[in-house]
């Protein structure tokens, strides 16, 4: 989705800018530009596609001295890729950089149109900064023009503008899309996620909804509703080598790797002898609590499947779970005794974050499970778990997703002691599989080989499915879509007791089946559902730690004590078989195609 960097200061405004826009790459975009202005001179460079179109663009260009500078990575949704919808959009003599959508632009371009405004673009992006210029060719300064126009935006924004008519400062403005600014001591840099000025900046304010202002040297000006508000910066991370490859082939490759240390992270100080322990939540929180509704997307959407079985199975405490873009419009009915917990990675997912202020303003108590500190869900929820996978790059979500599961077993631990769901001796048990789970997560350099050679058998075909029961079949859903993202072949999950109420009539030898195959729950019923697709032909990759004659292919597992250590080491063998057949197909891994790593718009 749509990135956002900006610069004041006296470095090379270009070189700063392309590389915060780098850092925000693996958000996934298809355009990007950036505008500088030093001294006099106003010069803009877009370009369609990766960012090294635009560096050669812009390679002959350098500034000198104190100016300001604005970039931005584009993710389409009001008209077509290409260069004139990418940002910057200008006007006469300023230039806007905008994340988020505004839903009445229609009406402001007409508007505009029938005063003799000339718009070059189809985007929404373009009346901000025509509406500014109107407004100081109606004579205000810059500072009521920039007022008067956001005012009259509907919808999501995060706005930077630069202008002649005021060129040594850069407005901001945020309203439902993330911005924030950051600083150095010296210089100050704007950025729609922390992660693009990591490593230079050294603390950084979140604007709230509702703030704008605008910046100029040495000084920061930060209102909302015309009142001044006081900016409290916060420390950021020094560590940039974190979000680096580190030798592997594709940041996914590392992250999948990276699973069994982050989980260790998640666990830290968390897992105990007696039970489970958050830091971050309040005993009285679950107080008058009586069940459970999760919402989230994609990935996330997932894990909070798997942990609805665990919720009821183990803590005895109803859960229902929803596809926030679902819940958001079916007028559901809320009672003031649910816990709602929202999943995301990011932290910004429009929908979730949606979904989330609906539940507050019915007066919920509210919950998230988030890898973004600072992020709006979590500065919007009462309190918050904090999943500690460290910045996920690869679009297709892998660390998020383990340390999200293991996020929400522990509640699930927390909960059932809390409501006396659970024995003393099974608490235990479960405690010291948990404690596994870093082991369980360590990818055997012989499994990935093997996947590898696996990997070459499975590059056609009409389809696959990934089969599986219980906690497994959120698992199939959520390997199918780690195919389907980085391969775009057509994978789909799906329950395996289901298969034989339709999906069965596509078997034949040319339709895969993945079958997940624990030997900790349902394994015979999960047996025959995988017999009944292979004596239709169906291709079978079985992956179980029991040897299964009747598949054609076969990947033997190692941990068979608990569903949720087989759980984890499936996820494993799912990630990487996505990896590699995506690897063999010649698919960009980490920025695939149409994909964005953080949806901001609904
Ligand atoms: C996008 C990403 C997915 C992610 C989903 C939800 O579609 O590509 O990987 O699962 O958004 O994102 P969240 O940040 O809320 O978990």
């Amino acid at each position: 989705m749509c990135g956002i960097v900006g610069y004041l200061g006296e470095k090379e405004k270009k070189e700063i800018l392309i590389e915060g826009l780098g850092e925000l790459e693996y958000r996934g975009y298809d355009s990007a530009g950036i505008a500088v202005m030093a001294g006099e001179e106003l010069r803009h460079f877009k370009a369609v596609g990766k960012l090294e179109n635009l560096k050669r663009k812009a390679e002959n260009f350098e500034s000198e001295g104190y100016g300001v500078a604005i970039g931005h990575t584009r993710w389409a949704t009001h008209g077509k890729p290409t260069e004139l919808n990418a940002h910057p959009h200008s006007g006469a003599f300023s230039y806007v950089v905008h994340n988020g959508i505004i839903e009445n632009y229609q009406q402001i371009r007409e508007r505009l149109e029938k005063e003799g405004v000339n718009f070059l673009s189809q985007t929404d992006t373009e009346t901000i900064v025509h509406l500014f210029e109107y407004a100081i060719k109606r004579g205000m300064d810059p500072h009521e023009a920039f007022v008067e126009t956001i005012g009259e935006l509907e919808g999501a924004f995060a706005i930077l503008l630069i202008s002649r008519a005021e060129p040594e400062k850069i407005f901001f403005a945020k309203n439902g899309s993330p911005l924030l600014i950051a600083t150095d001591g010296e210089d100050i840099y704007f950025a729609s996620s922390d992660t693009a000025v990591i490593g230079r900046a050294k603390e950084a304010y979140y604007l709230e909804d509702g703030e704008y202002g605008w910046a100029e040297r040495g000084r920061l000006a930060i209102f909302r509703e015309k009142e001044m508000v006081e900016a409290h910066f916060k420390n950021l991370p020094s560590d940039k080598a974190m979000a680096r490859k580190e030798g592997y082939r594709f940041f996914m490759e590392k992250e999948i790797y990276e699973q069994s240390r982050v989980i260790a992270d998640t666990m830290l100080g968390r897992v105990l002898d007696e039970g489970i322990f958050f830091e971050e939540l309040e005993e009285s929180f679950f107080d008058g609590i009586e069940n459970i509704e999760i919402c989230a997307c994609g990935t996330s959407y997932h894990s909070a499947l798997a942990a609805s079985y665990l919720f009821e199975r183990v803590a005895k405490i109803e859960c229902r779970v929803e596809i926030a873009s679902e819940f958001r419009y079916k007028e559901p009915l809320l009672s003031k005794r649910t816990l709602f917990i929202t999943i995301s990675q990011s932290g910004e997912t429009a929908d979730t974050l949606e979904a989330l202020k609906m539940a507050k303003k019915s007066g919920l108590k509210t919950l998230s499970i988030c890898n973004v500190d600072n992020s709006s869900i979590v500065r919007l929820s009462d309190a918050t778990l904090l999943t500690r996978a460290g910045i996920e790059k690869g679009v297709a979500s892998t660390k998020a997703f383990a340390t999200q599961m293991m996020v929400l077993w522990m509640l699930v631990l927390y909960l059932a002691k809390r409501r006396g769901a659970i024995e003393a001796c099974r608490l235990e048990e479960e405690l010291e599989a948990m404690r596994k789970a870093p082991k369980v997560l360590m990818v055997a350099e012989s499994l990935h080989q093997r996947i590898h050679r696996l990997s070459k058998r499975y590059l056609h075909g009409h389809g696959f499915f990934y089969i599986g029961r219980d906690l497994f079949y959120p698992l199939a859903l959520e390997g199918a879509l780690k195919l389907k993202e980085i391969s775009y072949l057509h994978a789909e999950g799906y329950p395996a007791g289901e298969m034989k109420h339709g999906p069965i009539a596509l078997a034949d030898s040319e339709l895969f089946t993945i079958a997940l195959m624990p030997s900790s729950v349902l394994y015979e019923k999960m047996r025959s559902n995988v017999e009944e697709l292979s004596a239709r032909d169906a291709t079978i990759l079985a992956i179980s730690p029991e040897r299964f004659d009747i598949a054609d292919d076969f990947i033997e597992t190692r941990y068979s004590e608990h569903p949720m250590l087989e759980f984890f080491e499936m996820m494993v063998v799912t990630q990487l078989l996505a990896l590699e057949i995506s690897v063999r197909l010649g698919n960009d891994v980490d920025m695939p195609r149409n994909l964005a790593k953080s949806v901001t718009v609904e």
